[in-house]
């Protein structure tokens, strides 16, 4: 699978950690920065890869920010994007199955790294649900 990842400081850390998983589960990283800790403006970060994603260059992306409140709240203005704030396990299973969420955003400074690892494991696995939730996100209005 071909991923667009990007953080800003706050999030930098945890990206550090899920790049190597990433790469040993044989997907194809495009890591859009930051590149180390210097504050940065994580809106900057969403916009590009939430464009990676719309326009087909992403099967999907990955944003963390400190919370990843702010990169949630920024990727999901992006037309296409329906990003998805995980925290546990569950969330993540069920962003996919019921929300085919296509970014995943984590927050660096709320989730340990440990944690982080089995979300994007089960996040990068789980197939959409179709039928019901498939009309659901059409609600949306933008798709
Ligand atoms: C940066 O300090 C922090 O505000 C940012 O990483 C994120 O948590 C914003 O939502």
């Amino acid at each position: 699978m071909k991923i667009a990842i990007g953080s800003d400081h706050g999030g930098f850390a945890l990206k550090v950690v899920l790049l190597p998983m990433l790469q040993d589960l044989g997907h194809e990283i495009d890591d859009v920065g930051c590149y180390d800790t210097g504050s940065v403006d994580y809106p900057t970060f969403a916009d590009i890869v939430c464009k990676r994603v719309s326009a087909g260059n992403a099967d999907c992306g990955i944003l963390i920010c400190g919370t990843g409140i702010g990169m949630s709240m920024a990727a999901n203005k992006k037309d296409g994007i329906r990003a998805a704030l995980c925290s546990d396990h569950y969330t993540a299973s069920m962003s996919r199955e019921h929300n085919d969420a296509n970014v995943l955003c984590l927050g660096e400074r709320v989730t340990g790294p440990g944690v982080a690892e089995e979300i994007v494991k089960v996040w990068l696995k789980t197939s959409f649900g179709g039928g019901r939730h498939l009309r659901r996100i059409q609600l949306f209005g933008t798709v």
